[in-house]
């Protein structure tokens, strides 16, 4: 008997919970998780250190076509200024092709992935086991935001992380290709109102009755 892959589509606005809630299940799961900012956030970088600009469309092709999105290092794309130079990149439709085709062939090799994202639900995966929409106010995930970067010994502001925020959400939902929404049959997770356990719980309790049925 074959199995289709299990696919766990994970879509989100910045610093919502999504990533900790896709890293959780993946390790309960025991499936592969492929935080897909992060194809983003490397196209970015290589043009940043290459000293390129973030608006020319050709050179961000060709910079996303001669990535190897096997090695994606964390630790270097995390930094908050990388995700908001990746929400530049992200608007344009040809680069977001070539994004695309490596994060559904990951997705589609078994066992399946636990996919997070913008757009997992309602482009990348439309046929995903289940779907979530993680969200929380843009006070709380300023505040995540703003918190994780003084973790991590460096200095910021909250306000100007307030502001980035709304503005990666403005830039994220109103662009033309893929724009962040829910899917239709997306189940909401608001962190705001509920613990990183309990939407990990439910979102466990969600995904056994998906998979039984
Ligand atoms: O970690 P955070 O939520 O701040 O950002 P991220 O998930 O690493 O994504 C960085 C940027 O890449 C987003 O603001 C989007 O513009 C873009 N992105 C996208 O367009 N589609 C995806 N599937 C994932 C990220």
């Amino acid at each position: 008997m074959s199995h289709s892959p299990l696919v766990i589509a994970i879509d989100g606005p910045a610093a919502s919970g999504k990533g900790t809630l896709a890293r959780q299940l993946g390790e309960h799961l025991n499936l592969p998780h492929f935080d897909t900012g992060l194809t983003y956030r490397a196209v970015a970088y290589a043009l940043l250190q290459a000293n390129l600009p973030l608006d020319d469309e050709e050179l961000a092709v060709k910079t996303a076509a001669n990535l190897d999105l096997s090695k994606l290092d964390r630790n270097i794309l995390s930094a908050h200024e990388i995700g908001t130079a990746a929400s530049k990149i992200a608007v344009m439709s040809r680069v977001r092709q070539i994004l695309v085709e490596a994060q559904r062939k990951f997705a589609m090799t078994p066992p399946g992935a636990i996919m997070d994202g913008r757009d997992i639900g309602t482009v990348v995966c439309p046929d995903a086991t289940i779907k979530f929409y993680v969200t929380a106010s843009p006070e709380i995930r300023a505040k995540r935001r703003y918190d994780e970067i003084i973790q991590n010994g460096k200095s910021a502001d909250y306000e100007e992380i307030f502001a980035d925020i709304l503005k990666r959400d403005e830039r994220d939902m109103g662009r033309k290709d893929s724009p962040l929404r829910p899917a239709e049959d997306a189940h909401l997770l608001d962190t705001s109102k509920m613990s990183i356990e309990n939407a990990f719980q439910k979102a466990i309790d969600l995904i056994e009755q998906a998979v039984a049925d």
